[in-house]
């Protein structure tokens, strides 16, 4: 077979160790691997480029994507989804392997689903809100950079007598906040999935400051809904505003300012969360996912994705994958919830 890998949506520290599983499995198996430019786009503008050994060698603590990525979605380009379809035949495709989050393999998904397209996903986002596996690859260390500020922003707010508000990625759930949170030992942790108030978290830290603690660190992610603060400007071709337009951190930071008294820093993390090495862990997730799909697709067991179920590596439907966002659920957020205020 001659199979196309392709990586899109946010870049995300593991891709390159997807990348080297999937081809090294399927070299070994005899087939041909070719890489797609800048994921779904890559397909619609025709641009390829063969992948050998040597090519994916020394990939696997490598971060970003060797392949490059985009936010592309064929489905809002004019003739895209035909460009797509008429690409991979040129090129001689059998089957392609679209490593990305809910949007990339959304449209893999979607093209199983309409045209029967021999298309295999593997979960990658650092917001690990993918349904339908337990987590992505990715996620392990946006968590761990997290955890890594916030031990250093304690640091300061020791030091100064301050609330320090870090404001972190998740999109549209609050997995790195929490995770991140009760890693770092957060004193308020406000997430998407949890309707705390601004003065219920502000009576937390007063209620901290009262017995005796003199600093608190407050952990947000980017998508917490905060009064007056709009989900306005620009929009993906998927739909989604740049969340960290809306400057939740630093409204916060303000309103806590405002209600406590207490001096009050903001700290945004940014990109910073998605660059650099992945983690053993993830190296480890993504190699093991890698070598799933390359087996998916060498069985021709196609519109499906390797997930991790437990510690097993198993394979879900595209479908069920991306039919909903998998948000935080009460329990996890309990545990972080016990060391607030
Ligand atoms: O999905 C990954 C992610 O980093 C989100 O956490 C964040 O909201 C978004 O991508 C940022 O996108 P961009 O890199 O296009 O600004």
């Amino acid at each position: 077979m001659k199979v196309g890998v392709l990586t899109g949506g946010g870049d995300c520290p593991g891709l390159n160790a997807v990348i080297r599983a999937v081809s090294r499995r399927l070299f070994a198996r005899g087939h041909d691997v070719v890489g797609i430019r800048e994921g779904w786009r890559g397909l619609v503008d025709a641009r390829f480029e063969p992948l050998g050994p040597r090519e994916v060698s020394g990939l696997l603590p490598r971060g970003g994507t060797i392949l490059g990525t985009s936010r592309t979605n064929p489905y809002r380009v004019d003739g895209g989804v035909d460009a797509v379809l008429e690409h991979f035949r040129s090129e001689a495709l059998d089957a392609l392997v679209a490593i990305g989050g809910e949007d990339t393999l959304g449209v893999g998904a979607r093209l199983y689903a309409e045209h029967g397209f021999p298309v295999v996903g593997v979960p990658k986002t650092i917001d690990n809100d993918l349904s339908a596996t337990d987590y992505t690859f990715g996620f392990d260390t946006a968590v761990f950079i997290c955890t890594e500020a916030i031990d250093r922003l304690h640091t300061t707010a020791e030091s100064h007598n301050r609330v320090m508000v870090v404001e972190v990625m998740g999109r549209h759930t609050g997995w790195i906040a929490v995770m991140s949170g009760i890693a770092g030992g957060a004193d308020m942790i406000l997430i998407p999935e949890q309707p705390v108030s601004i003065e219920d978290a502000c009576k937390e830290i007063r209620h901290r400051h009262d017995r005796g603690k003199d600093f608190s660190i407050v952990v947000v992610s980017e998508g917490y809904e905060l009064e007056g603060v709009a989900d306005e400007g620009d929009v993906d071709e998927f739909g989604h505003v740049r969340l960290s337009e809306r400057g939740v951190g630093a409204q916060l930071a303000s309103q806590i300012e405002q209600q406590t008294g207490f001096e009050t820093r903001v700290t945004v993390l940014g990109h910073v969360q998605r660059g650099g090495s992945p983690t053993p862990r993830d190296r480890v997730l993504a190699t093991r996912y890698g070598l799933k799909a390359a087996d998916l697709v060498h069985d021709g067991s196609f519109g499906r994705m390797a997930a991790l179920h437990g510690d097993r590596i198993v394979d879900v439907s595209l479908e069920e994958a991306t039919a909903e966002l998998k948000r935080v659920p009460d329990d996890w957020f309990e545990v972080a919830r016990a060391f607030f205020g």
